[in-house]
């Protein structure tokens, strides 16, 4: 009989999770091997229910955002007796491993699972980008160019009224999304929870570039800083705050009031949300996710478990000039997983 791998999505969902199924699946379908969805993430492993799903059920969904699996944020370290409940439904499921492909949470459970000797790999997911042990997580650079194009929407707005344009962007406590959405979109200021920027120096930068005739000031603020009191409020099954649920005032309606009401000048607010988040994954997310896939089921295959497949790359260093030269051509690594794809 063909081993079986279960694959499931936890936490929000973001751009490229249909496309890591997808190559999960391919390489299933190369190495001999059969693959379960278990469906809404944690919650479908409590449930011990699971499909079994093909590369042709997956093959058109490269480009599709959201995720054909479903997702949820259950934690099963908050149900009682959740991690043997799993373990129990993975025996009765006959899993020989299960890919987990999530944010910190779900692989938080996931290296608990591991602990107690299941075979598990993960494979990093997050719009915030804000995991160690890889250099990005997919669905990030799909957030930050529609964030980007949104924010340019909101320049050119903000140009033809003369207005102060104040854009507030996921990325729970990172400020990650802002920093380089804004940066792309060449926002005058972005504020992230990370490093403190100072509210008369918003408004400073307001009424400087007011002084030199600049119209259409741009300011982008990361949700996760800290500017309006949201004690109270309800918190996730990880203790994560509700952002969406949280009543009250938003970050960029309460620096667009505070910019208003020192600078006189018209201001308005606009927050992102979640549209950054359900878009259809870009090429770099598309290609990597399809990578990361393939070689978590080459892992599954090959019996390394308790491990993430993750991105890795150099930062920014200096090298010599000459380096500049040189050619750097597609390495048969990449091609061997890619042209498995290409009929
Ligand atoms: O972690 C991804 C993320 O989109 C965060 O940027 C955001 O704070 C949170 O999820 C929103 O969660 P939900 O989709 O549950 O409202």
């Amino acid at each position: 009989m063909a081993l079986r791998i279960g694959i499931l999505n936890g936490g929000g969902d973001c751009a490229g999770l249909n496309a890591v199924t997808r190559g999960v699946l391919r390489g299933a379908e190369e190495y001999g091997l059969e693959v379960m969805a278990i469906k809404s993430g944690w919650a479908g492993l409590l449930d011990g229910e699971a499909e079994r799903i093909r590369y042709s059920d997956f093959e058109a969904l490269v480009g599709a955002g959201g995720t054909a699996l479903l997702t949820s944020r259950t934690n099963p370290l908050k149900r009682k007796d959740g991690l043997r409940t799993i373990s129990s439904n993975m025996k009765k499921m006959e899993l020989h491993c299960l890919i987990a492909v999530g944010g910190d949470d779900t692989l938080g459970v996931a290296a608990e699972l591991s602990k107690l000797g299941l075979n598990v790999i993960g494979v990093p997911k997050t719009i915030d980008n804000d995991l160690a042990g890889t250099d990005y997580s997919f669905g990030f650079f799909t957030a930050v160019d529609e964030a980007m194009h949104l924010i340019e929407s909101l320049r050119t707005t903000g140009v033809s009224h003369g207005r102060v344009m104040v854009v507030e962007v996921m990325g729970r406590d990172a400020g990650w999304i802002s920093a380089y959405a804004g940066t792309a979109a060449g926002a005058n200021l972005v504020m992230v929870p990370e490093f403190e920027t100072p509210l008369d120096k918003v408004v400073d930068v307001v009424k400087k570039r007011h002084r030199e005739g600049k119209r259409g000031t741009v300011i982008v603020v990361a949700e996760g800083v800290r500017l309006v009191s949201r004690e109270g409020t309800d918190r996730d099954e990880f203790g994560h705050e509700l952002i969406a649920k949280t009543e009250g005032v938003s970050n960029a309606s309460a620096i667009a009031k505070y910019i208003e009401e020192k600078t006189g000048i018209e201001t308005r607010a606009t927050v992102l949300g979640h549209v950054i988040r359900g878009t259809s994954p870009n090429a770099y997310d598309r290609v990597m996710t399809t990578m990361l896939g393939f070689r978590a089921v080459t892992a599954a295959k090959e019996g390394r478990f308790g491990i993430m497949v993750a991105i890795r790359g150099p930062g920014i260093v200096e090298v010599p000039l000459s380096e500049g030269s040189k050619k750097k051509y597609l390495d048969s690594e990449t091609w061997n997983i890619l042209s498995k794809f290409f009929v």
